[in-house]
């Protein structure tokens, strides 16, 4: 067990407490007792004798408009796992102090599908009334992997690029310990590879603890920049998808090849190293979606436009050594947009990405998939589907608005998408295909001549 001084800087009178609770960089504070709420600002103050070596510890609250909530307590923290409740530590405060925030640590707030998902964490300003069981000495970083976890995309746009942002900021080269709610066994197995590089503690399994942690400081939340984003400009430090994805390569690049995936020996396919490789992505399972429907065709047509070609159905249990050395071997990946397209993580820069974009899906490729394949340095290109090979054409009659104008029709109503994303499936018109897979194929190529 580890031990952790609460009385770090001696002579520390907690005489006072305040508490600030804040949007953005708005600061209020109010007289003694008073507390105030305007709109999603809130500012409670309670302080009792003055002195000269006060330490506040406070619950600071950040709920920018988008995204994310992140709510942090500096100084000493227990929490209780039977009520997900994290209490400020101070003998001195009074027991009056009811403060409660409330927050779902993951970063997709205004969906209410995800976030009914998710646990909420409180945090009060009220001393606990049960005594620490474990005590740690790191500062502590909770979040949740409930909501949408288990999709690739989700896992990384919700979960381990918001995690990054958030060590980079506010925990750069410092000693964490990540505390998980909603647990999920196979995500944590799934990245486990990849929270070593981020923490040199246990991972702390927040749902099945029976007894209390306390931490020299708490935060409740993760970063989020938007989707696919790190901004730049708002972590301190030079940090980029590209070094997140130096820490994936960290993580995945040195670990053995479990699968018996021998065709794809990296070595052997150097020495031959006649033709290009391509990953075609297909969907798979039932009520997918966007699956390619005459993917033997085209994976016929790769072949013949001079790729060796290897389709990869993600799925769930994949473990992402193997994901990682098949595709950071490759010269070019292609499919249809979806979660599968994450994997373009794993390519290296100067290599090719062909996102298939079926009727209705144009701004979704573009946030997801196009937008971090340009910051790593990808060669992207898109191939927009034509009525004629998406499969709602069966279903729908050409002149139907679903089918003429997907945005009219979808109208900003994400539930209204269902049909293009869950519904729709494509034949790819391999005539017409073919012309596109040879701009791809002249690419790979000169990728793959240049020594790759
Ligand atoms: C609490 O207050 C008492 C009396 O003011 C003081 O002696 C004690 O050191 C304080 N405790 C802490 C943890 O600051
Ligand atoms: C906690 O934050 C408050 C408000 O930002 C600050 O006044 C106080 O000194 C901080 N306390 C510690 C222990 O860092
Ligand atoms: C809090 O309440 C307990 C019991 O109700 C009391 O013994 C203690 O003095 C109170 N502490 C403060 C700081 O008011
Ligand atoms: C809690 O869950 C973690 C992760 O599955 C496991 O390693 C640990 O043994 C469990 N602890 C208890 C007390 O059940
Ligand atoms: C939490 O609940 C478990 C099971 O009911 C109990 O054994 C444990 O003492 C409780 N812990 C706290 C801190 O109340
Ligand atoms: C990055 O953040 C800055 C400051 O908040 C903002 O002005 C800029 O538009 C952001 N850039 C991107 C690409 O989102
Ligand atoms: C890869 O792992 C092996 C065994 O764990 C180790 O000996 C080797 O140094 C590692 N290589 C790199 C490049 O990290
Ligand atoms: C969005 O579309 C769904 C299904 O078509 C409908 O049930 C819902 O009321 C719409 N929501 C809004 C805000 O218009």
């Amino acid at each position: 067990m580890e031990v952790f001084d609460d009385r770090r800087g001696s002579a520390v009178m907690v005489a006072a407490f305040l508490a600030l609770l804040y949007v953005g960089v708005t600061l209020i504070s109010l007289g003694p007792r008073s507390i105030s709420l305007q709109g999603s600002l809130m500012s409670w103050t309670h302080s009792t004798a003055p002195s000269l070596t006060q330490a506040h510890v406070s619950i600071t609250c950040d709920r920018p408009p988008r995204d994310y909530d992140l709510c942090s307590i500096n100084g000493s923290s227990l929490l209780d796992p039977n009520s997900s409740t994290f209490f400020i530590m101070d003998p001195n405060r009074s027991n009056q102090t009811d403060v409660v925030m409330k927050i779902h640590p993951y970063p997709r707030k205004k969906d209410k599908t995800a976030i009914s998902l998710v646990k909420e964490i409180n945090i009060v300003a009220t001393p606990p009334k049960v005594p620490c069981g474990v005590t740690h000495n790191s500062p502590a970083l909770v979040f949740s992997t409930g909501g949408y976890t288990g999709n690739f995309f989700h896992d990384l746009n919700e979960g381990l690029i918001p995690l990054y942002i958030t060590v980079q900021t506010i925990f750069y080269d410092q000693d964490i310990i990540l505390v998980i709610s909603d647990w999920r066994e196979r995500w944590f197995r799934k990245y486990a590879d990849l929270l070593l590089h981020l923490t040199h503690h246990p991972v702390i399994n927040m749902d099945n603890q029976t007894a209390t942690h306390c931490f020299p400081s708490v935060t409740v939340g993760l970063i989020k920049h938007g989707a696919m984003v790190i901004n730049t400009t708002m972590v301190p430090h030079p940090k980029t998808l590209v070094t997140f994805q130096e820490l994936l390569q960290n993580a995945y690049s040195n670990t053995s090849n479990t699968l018996g995936l021998d065709n794809i020996d990296l070595e052997k396919h150097k020495s031959s190293s006649a033709r290009p490789r391509l990953v075609i992505i297909q969907r798979e399972g039932a009520g997918a979606g966007r699956v390619i429907l005459n993917i033997e065709e085209v994976t016929a047509v790769s072949e013949e436009v001079g790729f060796e070609v290897e389709v990869l159905k993600p799925r769930q249990s994949s473990r992402l050594a193997d994901s990682y050395r098949l595709i950071h071997g490759s010269h070019a990946m292609i499919g249809v947009h979806g979660a599968g397209m994450t994997h373009l993580f794993f390519l290296r820069p100067g290599s090719v990405l062909g996102q298939i974009i079926p009727l209705g899906t144009e701004f979704v490729s573009w946030d997801c998939f196009e937008k971090p394949a340009r910051v790593l340095g990808l060669r992207y290109s898109k191939y927009e589907i034509e009525v004629a090979e998406s499969s709602l054409i069966e279903k729908f009659k050409v002149d139907e608005l679903v089918l003429k104008n997907p945005k009219a029709y979808v109208g900003g109503n994400w539930s209204n998408m269902h049909v293009y994303m869950r519904v729709q499936n494509v034949k790819l018109d391999i005539p017409r295909f073919r012309r596109f897979l040879k701009r791809v194929y002249e690419n790979a190529r000169e990728f793959m001549d240049k020594g790759y």
